[in-house]
């Protein structure tokens, strides 16, 4: 057994170990700087003012938000700063104007660019958006709206405990980004909400999402260009449109899409499932080695579907074919009920079908009985038990 005295030392340089840990990061408290509560005052500067002051140090940061609702604009968060270490610890909302017209013509409300090392911690970001949605479904003219969170060209970043609620447009953007977390991530907004994408990743890599709660009108998470070691692992999605790999295809010259895990998600009253889109035209882009682990669908309408055919209003590609190459996609433990006769369906392309698609141990059931696969263009094979029969 270890003596008094040296339990003794041992304890006191614990505790110095976390005080000096404590002391290195300074703290700016957003009220302090002006910032005020009462989610009525703009305080856009106090925000800024904070930023600025953490940005410019070369120690560890934290600015502290504090219980409370504060009003902010569409703000930027620019670096390249000093510090590779500034931490949002949030405690109450950040709300959006509330006349959507304010910020609905900023691509983002809340962006961070070309920042090293920024976390967020906690909040719950508030777009406002339900009047803009009104408006988009009056058919009225209305601006496109802004996503609520926007990363740019940034690495090293964390968002943690974080509640995004009814964004006027896309919830989180992750853009040409490298190694960013999100861990306990909420984000809800209504079933019909339009373009209210949970989380949308493009031209980035080493992605990670875990243990996320997403409820939208459109895709949970959507998979843009140009993305590569992305994870995303626990994540339950619906309402809303599944996880989406796409719309590829889009342009010309396209960066792929490669490297993508999606393992342990859980799939209620969706519209799809798991799914890789792409435009019916020509493209240099591709999809491969994706894996699809572990899902339970519960009523989702195309559970497993791969749709090379994509081209909403029938403008700009009926008529042309896919130039998005798809391979190496493996669905493996994938289980529950289709709200359609057709619980997997792959549509590729004619130029470029499909290759290596594996099915193990997949059973979707429709209304308590078979459902039906459907193949066009789509080569691979099946291990396992595979309900419906697979087509490939
Ligand atoms: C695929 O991505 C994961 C992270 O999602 C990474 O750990 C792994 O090394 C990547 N594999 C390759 C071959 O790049």
């Amino acid at each position: 057994m270890a003596n008094p005295r040296s339990l003794i030392v041992l304890s006191l340089a614990f505790v110095f170990m976390i005080n000096s840990a404590l002391a290195t990061a300074v703290t700016y408290n957003v009220a302090s700087l002006g910032a005020k509560a009462n989610g009525k005052t703009d305080s856009t500067k106090a925000f800024l003012s904070a930023w600025a002051k953490a940005c410019a140090s070369v120690k560890p940061v934290v600015i502290y938000v504090p219980a409370g609702r504060f009003l902010l604009r569409n703000v930027v968060f620019s670096g390249p700063c000093k510090n590779n270490a500034i931490t949002f610890r949030i405690a109450g909302t950040l709300v959006a104007p509330s006349n959507y017209r304010v910020i609905g013509n900023a691509d983002n409300w809340i962006f961070f660019q070309h920042v090293n090392g920024v976390t967020i911690s906690g909040g719950i970001l508030d777009g406002q958006g339900t009047a803009l949605w009104a408006c988009k479904a009056s058919g009225k003219s209305c601006p496109s709206g802004a996503t609520t969170l926007g990363f740019s060209n940034s690495n090293n970043i964390k968002v943690s405990g974080l509640i995004s609620l009814n964004s006027q447009m896309f919830h989180i953007v992750v853009n040409g980004c490298h190694n960013v977390k999100m861990d306990g991530v909420r984000v809800s907004a209504s079933g019909n909400s339009p373009n209210t994408d949970g989380i949308h990743v493009q031209m980035s890599s080493g992605v990670t999402i875990l243990n996320s709660k997403i409820a939208t009108g459109d895709d949970c998470v959507s998979i843009g260009p140009g993305t590569s070691n992305l994870w995303i692992e626990n994540v339950a999605c619906g309402p809303g449109h599944g996880i989406s790999i796409g719309s590829l295809g889009k342009d010309q010259q396209e960066a792929g899409v490669q490297n993508v895990t999606v393992k342990t998600v859980t799939f209620t009253g969706t519209q799809n499932g798991l799914r890789i889109k792409s435009w019916g035209r020509p493209s240099t882009g591709f999809a491969r080695n994706i894996l699809f682990q572990h899902a339970v669908m519960i009523n989702v309408q195309n559970p497993i579907v791969i749709d090379q055919n994509y081209c909403p209003g029938k403008k700009g590609c009926p008529g042309q074919v896919s130039g998005v190459r798809i391979s190496d996609v493996t669905y493996q433990d994938i289980h529950g009920s289709s709200a359609t006769e057709v619980a997997v369906k792959f549509d590729c392309s004619s130029k470029y079908p499909c290759s290596k698609i594996r099915l193990e141990n997949v059973k979707l059931t429709y209304k308590n009985q078979v459902a039906v696969a459907t193949c066009s263009h789509a080569g691979g094979t099946a291990a396992g038990m595979v309900q419906p029969t697979s087509c490939l």
